[in-house]
């Protein structure tokens, strides 16, 4: 018997019928909470909106966005598998033998009730994790962990039915299929890092942010992406005549289907008010359970490799703020860009201080950093600021953001001579700085 035995297409138009039952459902429980949220202090102001400083909007919308969505599952659970404990009568398998009677207990699809319930449990203990972060700023000595222990019930349901840990070596280059062969096993290598991609998933979502609409813009376009990978292992005859392994790949694609599909629906549901001019922010709840819903979907479907794929803009991401993340280049608790008076963006700084000495040697911290800082100035993604001496004083963020910026030839010192040639507006802060300033009418982004 299949692991994934409830999954079908009748199910499937189910979760394709939940899509904007559950964009409606996020909608109206995000308004609903604001107020709440907003009396009880999870708020915050829109630092690239200088020219509305004071305005504060609810944070932590992702909370009753993910409720929806965890509220939505738990409904379906009766739905799904109450009605299959009746017994079957004899019938036919594939290869033309007769099975016979299959009693109440031994049809109801335990196994892929223990996977539905074990995503329930991580999805929970991401979205207790991201509240607790939105509410105390937890270090991230402690949240880095935490989503490899939320993986684990998971990962021990995965491993009971019997889940692969093989994958197929790449054509090119060919040197590599010499060496290891078309298929390797990676044993328990491959349960570390499908736990190690939970924890990369959650977090690569939360630190690509800042700019309205990009937390759940991101969730939403790498869910349909996965979705539309799924759709293209449906074949419908592989439910009937097609062989054991074909029907349980579609069964597995079917069940990441019944997963993404209703996470899409809270996406729109919430991009309708997260995208710009937002209205309320989704706070780290949203990315981390976000994170944690794509993580689910890729592993108990199998495609944990293709999830990489569709990740390639946060692992560039994570890649270049390394640096930062660990201590090496000077992080500031902002690295979204600098909002200007004339409503665009510049690239946003970090001060070194000390000076990275431009003669420390490569075996001390700052001499490291320094390398660092100065191959990525070479590949023109960072801007640094140097004094009379040569020392780095100042270095733009390390974000796919900002480099994108410095990549177009925006850079502080840019900024502060486009100011001089605009003698209409008011003054603007340096780019380090909270901007106050109010932008010219009709400015546009
Ligand atoms: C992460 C980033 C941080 C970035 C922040 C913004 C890292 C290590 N951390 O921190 O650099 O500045 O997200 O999301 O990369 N905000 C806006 N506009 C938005 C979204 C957020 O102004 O569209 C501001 C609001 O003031 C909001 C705050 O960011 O209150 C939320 O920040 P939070 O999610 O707590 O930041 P982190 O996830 O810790
Ligand atoms: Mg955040």
């Amino acid at each position: 018997i299949s692991s994934y035995s409830q999954a079908s297409l009748p199910g499937l138009f189910a979760s394709v019928l939940l899509l904007p039952i559950a964009a409606l459902l996020t909608r109206a429980a995000v308004l609903g909470c604001a107020d709440a949220f907003l009396k009880r202090g999870f708020k915050g102001r829109d630092l690239l909106k200088p020219w509305d400083a004071t305005k504060e909007i609810p944070e932590s919308a992702g909370l009753p966005a993910s409720i929806v969505y965890v509220g939505l599952l738990f409904l379906l659970i009766p739905f799904r598998y109450a009605s299959n404990t009746a017994p079957s009568p004899p019938e036919r398998a594939g290869d033309g033998a007769w099975i016979g009677e299959i009693t109440g207990i031994e049809r109801f699809p335990h196994h892929e009730l223990s996977l539905y319930l074990s995503t329930l449990l991580s999805l929970l203990s991401a979205i207790m994790l991201g509240f607790l972060d939105d509410v105390f700023d937890i270090r991230w000595r402690l949240k880095m962990p935490i989503p490899i222990l939320a993986s684990l019930p998971m990962l021990v349901v995965y491993f009971a039915g019997g889940g692969g840990t093989s994958v197929v070596v790449p054509s090119w280059p060919p040197l590599l299929r010499a060496t290891f062969g078309g298929v390797v096993d990676l044993g328990p290598l491959y349960y570390l890092f499908m736990s190690l991609l939970s924890t990369f998933s959650v977090h690569s979502i939360n630190i690509l942010a800042g700019i309205n609409g990009l937390e759940v813009g991101q969730a939403l376009i790498i869910s349909l992406s996965l979705c539309l990978n799924s759709a293209l292992y449906l074949d419908p005859r592989a439910g009937q005549a097609g062989s054991f392994a074909s029907r349980e790949l579609r069964d597995r694609h079917l069940f990441s289907l019944s997963l993404l599909l209703p996470f899409s629906g809270c996406c729109v549901g919430l991009l309708a008010l997260n995208r710009y001019p937002a209205r309320v922010f989704v706070g780290d709840t949203w990315c981390y359970f976000a994170g944690q819903v794509l993580a689910c979907a890729a592993i108990l479907g199998h495609f944990s490799k293709t999830l990489l794929l569709f990740f390639i803009p946060q692992v560039f991401n994570f890649l270049l703020s390394c640096p930062q993340l660990f201590g090496l280049v000077p992080c500031p608790r902002h690295r979204l860009p600098v909002a200007l008076p004339d409503g665009s963006l510049a690239p946003s700084v970090a001060k070194c201080y000390p000076a990275l000495a431009h003669s420390a040697p490569l075996t001390t911290k700052a001499g490291l950093s320094r390398l660092i800082l100065c191959v990525l100035e070479t590949l023109r993604l960072v801007h640094l600021t140097r004094d009379s001496v040569g020392n780095i004083t100042q270095t733009t963020n390390l974000t796919i953001i900002c480099a994108t910026l410095v990549l177009c030839g925006v850079t502080p010192s840019s900024i502060s001579s486009s100011r001089l040639v605009s003698p209409g507006q008011k003054s603007g802060p340096q780019p380090d700085e909270k901007s106050t300033a109010s932008a010219p009418e009709g400015s546009s982004r």
